[in-house]
């Protein structure tokens, strides 16, 4: 019997210009653009074995065996491999994080860039970048960015053909740091899948799609020249600008708290007062705060001294999805 086998590494990623809504929701089609750099030093590891002898497809995250709605996404992805690999072996998936899986950072990006790596690989397909981008793409849509090296653009496409992640610069070319306030510990009670839906709700997510390729355009500009300002500017509008569609979505969709509003006030002044920093956040409380390297320990300690921050990792430009000894 034979135990065709790979294993994969990726990182998550932070959105610069952020994508929020589907134009397709299963193909997860999104409605713009978006920009993000990859996260080293945290990663998702993810081990695929396809097995003759398995009935089910099983999947152990962090030691523990899952099942419910988390396994038929890990499914739909093998589906897609066994289809384009023509087998039918059903297969044992094990994952494991290196952040605490409780921290409110999004695991689904690194998650399913790793299996697609992975998943590919032990079903003996050589797929490229691109194919491996709109692969990851099913599972979760930023997952896209999560296969490219360094600094990526998610390009939207007319299709599920043409909507892939591609590396705009390598993860040397700008030495960037994310300090990540973490605010709330908790499961997020609107997960991403869920909000995506919710964005045409919004009357004002039609403003927020119709100026992206604006956005996007400053955004990847300020990246390759290294203009810290540009990029500052940019990254704090499209965070608020998704934060308003989120909040006028029905229903709403808060996911500030104070202590995240108290680290995204900090950091305009500190700015204001002559540090180069700026804030995003996601669909949660966790503030990213974005610096060059040489500010960001300067930065975390002052973010550690704010009341209702819990904890500051910090992360640099990581490097692309790869595959790993078992
Ligand atoms: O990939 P998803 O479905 O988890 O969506 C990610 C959504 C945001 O993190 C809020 C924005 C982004 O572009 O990463």
């Amino acid at each position: 019997m034979t135990i065709h086998s790979a294993a994969a590494l990726a990182h998550p990623n932070i959105a610069a210009i952020k994508y929020w809504g589907n134009r397709d929701q299963l193909l997860r089609l999104p409605v713009n653009g978006s920009i993000s750099f990859n996260l080293d030093g945290l990663w998702t590891r993810t081990s695929v074995s396809f097995q003759p002898s398995l009935p089910f497809d099983e999947l152990i995250i962090n030691g523990h065996e899952v099942a419910g709605s988390a396994l038929e996404r890990v499914t739909l992805i093998l589906d897609l491999v066994r289809e384009m690999a023509g087998i039918q072996e059903r297969a044992e998936i094990v994952s494991e994080n290196n952040f605490p899986s409780g921290a409110g950072i999004a695991s689904s990006a690194s998650a399913f860039a790793a299996l697609a790596l992975a998943s590919s690989n032990a079903a003996g397909l050589n797929l490229s970048e691109r194919e491996l981008s709109r692969l990851a793409r099913r599972g979760s849509g930023s997952a896209a960015r999560s296969i490219p090296n360094g600094f990526v653009e998610w390009q939207m496409g007319t299709s599920d053909e043409d909507s892939f992640a591609y590396s705009i610069a390598p993860r040397e070319h700008w030495a960037l740091t994310d300090c990540i306030a973490i605010i709330s510990a908790s499961h997020k009670k609107t997960g991403s899948t869920e909000g995506h839906a919710l964005a045409g709700t919004s009357p004002l997510q039609a403003a927020r799609v119709a100026d992206a390729p604006r956005r996007i355009e400053i955004c990847r500009g300020a990246i390759l020249e290294r203009d810290f300002d540009s990029f500052a500017s940019i990254v704090e509008l499209d965070s608020d600008m998704m934060h308003a569609v989120m909040m006028t979505s029905n229903p709403a969709l808060h996911y500030w708290l104070p202590a995240s509003v108290a680290v995204m006030q900090a950091v305009r002044e500190w700015r204001e007062a002559g540090a180069s920093a700026c804030y995003t956040v996601d669909a949660g409380a966790n503030v990213h705060v974005l610096c060059p390297e040489k500010e960001a320990d300067e930065l975390a300690m002052r973010l550690r001294k704010i009341s209702g921050v819990k904890e500051v990792l910090t992360a640099h430009v990581g490097g692309p999805a790869r595959i790993i000894e078992e």
